[in-house]
């Protein structure tokens, strides 16, 4: 959700800024710019509505400068435009912000700034920190007291970096609740809010806290907190691999993304299966086994297909240590005053570790004396950093914004948190075994679903036409309709439904027509014969079935079939996800969207 870079040193900023830019675009991509400072004096700026490619072009080969900061942008405060895209100027045109995060009090402070006479050339809320900036950057005061007192005037959240045409030698960063990292070069100090845009340059970085500020010069920084104290931090290492920000020849980072599973799952496995006791090794929970006996309850809180994650994870946590256990929208729950039991379990799941509402669910359970653990995939994120303990996914960078690879290591974990409980309970040996043996089989059995892309294309041009899609799946296969559904809502923008099987005939039924083909989850288990009937009952009223199964249905109710390796029935989940997020791919493409990055949509939702 919007994306800033900022380099400061002996070479020119533009080629860093720009090339970060690109690599953040995931993170919001409806307008960019760029401000450079130095050698000539002044600021100079450029923006435009659109790409980075875009402003690439718009871009002078005279803009240069040894300071500079960069911004893409996913609207909040103003539609896209070239006036309200970042960086923001006061008047004088001395001081330049790029912001991420929402500014709560942006109205009140735009009205007290117009009334001393500054003038408001955009829509936005990062607007008033420009102003606001500016309003403290008295003759002698340096940027980083002006930043300090400007931001003493603001509620919300933030990131930014700011640059002073009088005060070339610095950039200031802050940072509350909206992610900036710091790179450190060799005699060049690089800024990020993501260090997708820094492995490039550098791989030692320092992550700012919440509430903590930085000047940043080329021969190095100092963090300081909001009332003037010295912080120090020190410096880690960046451990992802390079060519994880690259599409590595595939056509999209969607498609290496679904690709990279088997390696991802295995990752997320590593040196975690104990087999001797046939369970798992989870030491990051903090939590000895006889805490875990005490909890009676697991509540798993996430948004969008971290959340369906956690409605699987919370099947397998229910079925293997058989402890009650919901998901729910992390964005829901944090608003409706939970009641926070103390036998009570939170597992907080996310990709980024920066989603907004998942964090501020895991402080509203924290502050009522809650035990939260973290099933993150970003180390040291917000999200990680805030809960009592957990399990990081290390499926390695997402850059794609619909979930694929995290959300199955996400699953993946929660097999492993279900393995270890179930086992610490009543889960028996023999059960732990079938469940690791099983665990250990998944890369291959996902290896053989990738193997099927082609042929799965060939459906998802068959199917992409249509007007709308009804996803079906019971008991465990439903978290599965519904995190198909939303993949290929997401990305082809075709409408789809995700319901119940068994809930078909209370309602949807009505639905069903050829022009609205149903995708049944058809896994070969206890309902095996269930899921058949509703079968027979879609094809009754013309109905088209695309059946994801471990064996292929008669030929009279299914139109066609995509064939699932059968893992255990608890884990079957898992793989009959793989085949819809490839259907979800190749319609998209088949639809010729923007497969990457869809419409209205960014990675990492940092605001409410
Ligand atoms: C779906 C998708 C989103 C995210 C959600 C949570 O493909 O990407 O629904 O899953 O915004 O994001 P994280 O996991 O980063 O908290």
């Amino acid at each position: 959700m919007c994306g800033i870079v900022a380099y400061i040193g002996p070479k020119d900023a533009t080629p860093f800024l720009l090339e970060g830019l690109a690599r953040l675009e995931y993170r919001g991509y409806d307008s960019a710019g760029v401000a450079v400072a130095g050698r000539t004096g002044g600021i100079k700026v450029r923006k435009v509505k659109g790409r980075v490619a875009d402003l690439a072009a718009a871009v002078p080969a005279r803009f240069k400068g040894s300071t500079g900061i960069g911004h893409t942008r996913w609207a909040t405060h103003g539609v896209p435009s070239d006036a309200n895209a970042h960086p923001h100027l006061d008047n004088a045109e001395r001081i330049a912000v790029v912001h991420n995060g929402i500014i709560e009090n942006a109205d009140e402070l735009r009205a007290k700034l117009a009334a001393d006479g500054a003038v408001f050339r955009s829509e936005t809320d990062t607007e008033v920190l420009g102003h606001l900036i500016a309003a403290h950057a008295a003759e002698g005061v340096e940027l980083e007291e002006a930043v300090r007192a400007a931001l003493g005037k603001v509620v919300g959240t933030y990131g930014i970096a700011v640059l002073d045409a009088e005060q070339p030698d610095r950039i200031v960063v802050a940072r509350n609740g909206s992610p900036i990292v710091l790179g450190i070069g060799e005699k060049e100090m690089f800024v990020a809010s993501d260090v997708s845009a820094l492995v490039r340059y550098t791989r030692q970085v320092v992550h700012l806290e919440d509430g903590e500020l930085a000047t940043v010069r080329a021969d190095g920084f100092r963090t300081f907190t909001e009332d003037a104290r010295t912080t120090h931090r020190q410096p880690s290492t960046v451990d992802w691999e390079i060519d994880s920000y690259d599409t590595g020849g595939y056509e999209h980072f969607l498609l290496k993304e679904i690709h990279e599973q088997p390696g991802s799952v295995e990752r997320t496995l590593g040196g975690r299966l104990d087999e001797r006791f046939a369970t798992a090794h989870l030491g990051g929970l903090n939590l000895d086994a006889r805490e875990l006996r005490e909890i009676r309850r697991v509540k798993i809180l996430g948004c969008g297909s971290a959340y369906y994650a956690g409605e699987m994870g919370a099947q397998l946590i229910e079925e293997l240590a058989r402890i009650p256990a919901h998901s729910e929208p992390a964005s829901e729950f944090r608003y409706r005053n939970p009641v926070i039991e103390a036998d009570t379990l939170y597992i907080a799941v996310s990709q980024s570790g920066e989603t907004y509402d998942t964090l501020a669910a895991v402080q509203e359970v924290k502050r009522k004396g809650g035990r939260v653990l973290g099933v993150v995939n970003t180390v040291g994120s917000a999200i990680a950093r805030e809960c009592d303990g957990g399990i990081y996914l290390h499926a390695g960078p997402e850059i794609s914004v619909a979930s694929t690879k995290a959300f199955t290591s996400t699953v993946v974990a929660f097999a492993l948190i279900a393995l270890h409980f179930g086992r610490i309970h009543d889960l028996s040996p023999a059960d732990g075994r079938r469940i690791v043996s099983a665990l250990k089989a998944l890369p291959d059995q996902i290896r053989e679903v990738l193997a099927q892309s082609d042929a799965i294309a060939g459906l998802a041009a068959e199917y992409a036409g249509s007007e709308g899609m009804m996803f079906i799946g019971r008991v465990r296969g439903y978290p599965v309709a519904r995190e198909g559904a939303q993949k290929l809502k997401e990305i082809s923008y075709v409408h789809a439904e995700a319901y119940p099987a068994s809930e078909l005939k209370h309602g949807p039924l009505a639905l069903i027509s050829p022009e609205l083909p149903t995708v049944a989850l058809v896994p070969d288990d206890e309902l095996l014969d269930k899921n058949l009937t509703t079968l027979g009952e879609i094809k009754a009223r013309s109905g088209r079935v695309l059946a994801v199964a471990h064996r292929r249905p008669e030929a009279k109710l299914a139109d066609h079939c995509i064939l699932v390796p059968k893992s255990e029935p608890e884990l079957d989940p898992l793989l009959l996800n793989i085949p819809l997020q490839l259907l979800a791919y190749h319609a998209a493409v088949a639809l010729g969207r923007d497969v990457d990055k869809p419409r209205n949509l960014a990675k990492s939702v940092t605001v409410e």
